[in-house]
């Protein structure tokens, strides 16, 4: 564990910045491509922390991955491999998905994780799978856990959660079971795992209320995966914040159930542009920021927030240097994230000098207030030392960083990109 120490922005900016690529979306494109018809091509996956978990359990599967530059090639194994232990290190989103698709593979399936990752909840998979008909043992409903899989029943699910880790592990677990599955409920999240299914040829159909998931055998993935919208936030904020830069992020993701941050900018009033907007198999555009005088916010929509599950830390900085009140609220489950972000934000806040109240499911930010700067912890969650890295900028004094390399996990050149304005 190292610390980085971040200091207040330098003279003026204007640069076009290079934005990761999508995380959800690359972990989705690699899972199917291991199940899919023949090989898939992957063009320009992130390659971070999280992904190579993923990339690591295909080729477990048997897939045969071969790359060059940005163009990875995946072939999916005639048989699967069956029975075989995993590492999921801090991956969420690796361990809930691929937990749906080992469900249907007869053998056994070992999967352990990090500390954090440990102590995140799996019983939201664990329900709708074993309904299904896979066996799933755990210890008490967290990692370790062994999943043992078979053939799969499809079923009718209401979601309680609106989590798009268990919308997408139960569409995997359907995509090869017999008989088709429903989902209703809260399923109003991220969509890429419909929007790709769809693109393969698999029988779904899906709109805001209902999904419908008929067994199916995708066809190869041939896509170039856009940009993130959960990284291009750090930098929307920092736009947005300061008159000292102007940024271009190119070919970002802008599908609607990413974008809920851009709704509360529009809401506030904040100037930026699209530019370049097409709609491939999802949404992508430039987007060109520029400071923005906004409007108070009194409440954040409880609709918008699993669109921006993964901005609310940097959104809760936007918050910081605006007029007013605002209530944080309906976060319960940024207290299972990598870290409880709740307590994190309040903790570090805190720490340099930002008044900020909790509450039990959020907190109230009372804009504008000056960061003075000082230390904080990331708690080893990447959007917690990426959010403080951005407030590091605006302050007065700086910001050092404990165990700052947690970024590796979704944005591995997030520090090198800061270097620009230090
Ligand atoms: C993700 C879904 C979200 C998000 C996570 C990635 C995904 O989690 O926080 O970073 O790729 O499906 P939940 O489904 O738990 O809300």
């Amino acid at each position: 564990m190292s610390d980085i120490f971040i200091s207040p922005l330098k003279g003026k900016i204007k640069k076009e910045i290079n934005i990761p690529p999508d995380k959800s979306i690359t972990h989705r494109a690699f899972l199917l491509s291991s199940v899919s018809e023949g090989k898939s091509q992957i063009y320009t996956p992130l390659i971070s922390e999280d992904t190579k978990r993923t990339i690591d359990l295909i080729e477990k599967l048997g897939a045969k991955i071969l790359f060059q530059n940005d163009k990875w090639e995946i072939t999916p194994s005639k048989k699967l491999n069956n029975s075989f232990a995993f590492y999921s290190g801090n991956s969420g989103t690796t361990t809930r998905i691929s937990s749906g698709l080992l469900s249907s593979i007869k053998g056994e399936f070992n999967i352990t994780g990090d500390e954090s990752l440990s102590k995140r909840p799996m019983k939201r998979i664990i329900i709708p799978l074993s309904k299904m008909g896979a066996t799933i043992k755990s210890n008490n409903d967290h990692l370790p856990m062994t999943i043992y899989g078979g053939e799969l029943s499809g079923i009718d699910y209401n979601l309680q959660i609106p989590s798009a880790q268990v919308k997408s592990a139960i569409l995997f677990a359907g995509l090869r079971a017999k008989y088709k599955t429903t989902i209703k409920g809260n399923i109003n999240s991220r969509n890429h795992t419909e929007l790709m299914f769809k693109n393969s040829n698999v029988d779904i159909d899906f709109n805001e209320n209902f999904i419908e998931i008929h067994p199916s055998k995708p066809k190869a993935i041939e896509y170039e995966i856009p940009g993130d919208f959960s990284s291009a936030a750090y930098f929307i904020a920092l736009g947005i914040l300061s008159e000292k830069v102007d940024l271009t992020l190119k070919k970002i993701n802008l599908n609607k159930t990413r974008t809920g941050m851009l709704d509360i900018l529009n809401l506030m009033k904040a100037n930026y542009i699209i530019d370049n907007y097409k709609n491939d198999l999802e949404p992508i555009g430039d987007i060109i920021i520029e400071k923005s005088e906004m409007i108070n916010l009194n409440q954040i929509e409880k609709n918008l927030i699993p669109f921006m599950i993964d901005e609310i830390p940097i959104l809760s900085l936007i918050q910081t240097q605006s007029n007013g009140k605002v209530i944080f609220d309906n976060l319960s489950e940024l207290r299972k994230k990598e870290t409880d972000r709740i307590k994190a934000l309040v903790e570090n806040y805190r720490n340099i000098g930002i008044e900020i109240n909790e509450n039990e499911n959020g907190f109230v930010i009372d804009g504008p207030q000056e960061i003075k700067g000082g230390e904080i912890d990331s708690f080893g969650d990447h959007r917690i030392a990426m959010t403080f890295a951005i407030a590091g900028l605006l302050s007065k004094e700086g910001i050092k960083i404990k165990n700052y390399e947690c970024v590796d996990i979704s944005f591995p050149k997030f520090f090198k990109t800061l270097k620009l304005f230090q």
